[in-house]
């Protein structure tokens, strides 16, 4: 989601007449658009805003954006005299305000979370590459104990369909191939048709399939609470749903799900697995896990070892916790060494990285399309994406946004070798 609120920023900013510095050539206006989700990544802001510094001493007129912003607001101005800009996920359509005041000298903070929506201040989607996002949802309301994006995100909320039927397009007719839709749940997102009915995900997904130059739809993330009955069976039904479910589980013991106040269970979980798996066999699985959560046992960290035994997941994320300042966990008891975060990690990981070596050795001999994305490093040969989120390359007559027929032939950990055998759409 941040890629995709840069993406929105830097539009937005374009029609100020501020355009992006090439590559390598020092900027006037530095945006960091931050993530607050674990510490490490919350602290990265404060080293980045310190290599800025010029020589001289000045720096670049800096904004620290997204969620770190949220979190800390004034904070981050005390602790970072160089920052004339703090601004919240909620709050960035207001930046050029904000610019406008820092370039004469003012200093500002807006982490307001406002009922008005970002999006219907934003400008129309420009060029886009063949692969897009598209944020459908935003916010969380589900309050699970280790997570800070309810505070910095807010609640749940959902973008009208009409206007995400005309995003998509735009995105479509700017170049777009495949759209991601996004949401931190984003199987959540409600809204209305046409017709005025009150519609989830999976008819949004089967709107957005009537886009004719559009090949592929993906969203992320989702909760298992909300994979309703209507999305797994879209999966059977539209061919331009791809096979590919990112469905965090976080740990394989019921204790600890329960104390990270997940509201499923390692069976309810592994149900909806099975039921997906019912009508689309071929589907690619993935999750997120966290080790280490307060109190984990061994025996409960191994619980989340069988579970990965038993899913058999294409590719995973995996994090150690990390107490985050204001959710219950950060205070629980039993806080875990980061000497046994770190053997759990590299136990779970070694599992995660042989079933997706797995999963990339079966996919060998597979015919599918691939959707070519840019250049790779070898002239004549390109990168791309299967429809079940595997890198591929292969070499030959192609060009950026065709979606081709390829054999694959090659797999190792983290892309696939294929055969191109036609391309499918010029
Ligand atoms: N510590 C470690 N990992 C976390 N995640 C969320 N909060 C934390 C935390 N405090 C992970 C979860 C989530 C993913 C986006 O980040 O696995 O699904
Ligand atoms: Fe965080 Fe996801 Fe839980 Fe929401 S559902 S609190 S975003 S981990």
């Amino acid at each position: 989601m941040n890629v995709y609120d840069g993406e929105r920023m830097a539009e937005l900013l374009a029609e100020q007449g501020i355009s992006l510095a090439p590559e390598g050539e020092e900027a006037d206006l530095v945006v960091l658009n931050t993530c607050h989700i674990r510490e490490k990544a919350a602290e990265k802001v404060y080293s980045d805003i310190g290599r800025l510094r010029r020589e001289d001493g000045t720096s670049p007129l800096i904004a620290v954006a997204g969620c770190v912003a949220q979190a800390e607001g004034e904070e981050i101005m005390k602790r970072a005299p160089a920052v004339s800009m703090v601004v919240g996920p909620q709050a960035y359509h207001r930046l050029p305000g904000m610019i406008a005041e820092a370039v004469d000298g003012r200093r500002a903070v807006d982490t307001d979370m406002p009922a008005e929506m970002k999006f219907d201040a934003l400008p129309a989607r420009r060029k886009v590459g063949p692969s897009a996002f598209l944020t459908v949802q935003e916010g969380c309301d589900k309050f699970c104990t280790y997570c800070v994006v309810p505070y910095t995100r807010g609640a749940e909320v959902s973008r009208p369909f009409k206007d995400l039927i005309e995003e998509a397009a735009k995105l479509v007719d700017a170049g777009a191939r495949e759209i991601t839709l996004l949401g931190q749940n984003v199987n959540a997102w409600m809204g209305e048709d046409s017709k005025g009915c009150s519609v989830g995900l999976d008819s949004l997904a089967r709107e957005l399939s009537k886009l004719a130059d559009l090949h592929r739809i993906r969203y992320t993330t989702s909760h298992p609470n909300d994979m309703t009955e209507g999305l797994i069976a879209a999966h059977g039904e539209l061919e331009k749903l791809m096979p590919f479910l990112h469905l965090p589980v976080q740990a394989g013991s019921d204790r600890v799900l329960k104390a990270m106040n997940r509201s499923h269970t390692r069976d309810s979980y592994l149900k909806i697995l099975e039921r997906v798996r019912a009508v689309r066999p071929d589907i690619a699985l993935s999750g997120d896990f966290i080790v280490g959560f307060p109190g984990e046992t061994d025996a409960e960290f191994e619980e989340t070892l069988s579970l990965v035994d038993a899913v058999g997941y294409a590719q995973c994320f995996s994090f150690k916790y990390s107490p985050r300042p204001g959710t219950p966990a950060a205070t629980m008891d039993g806080q875990v060494p980061v000497e046994v975060m770190d053997e759990r990690l590299q136990r779970l990981q070694a599992a995660l990285n042989r079933d997706q070596l797995a999963f990339n050795n079966a996919s060998v001999g597979k015919r599918c399309s691939v959707l070519v994305e840019r250049r790779g490093k070898y002239e004549g040969q390109w990168l791309g994406k299967s429809p079940w989120l595997q890198s591929v390359h292969f070499t030959g007559d192609a060009a950026i946004g065709d979606l081709v027929e390829v054999e694959l032939t090659e797999a190792g950990g983290n892309s696939l070798a294929g055969r191109l055998l036609q391309a499918a759409h010029a």
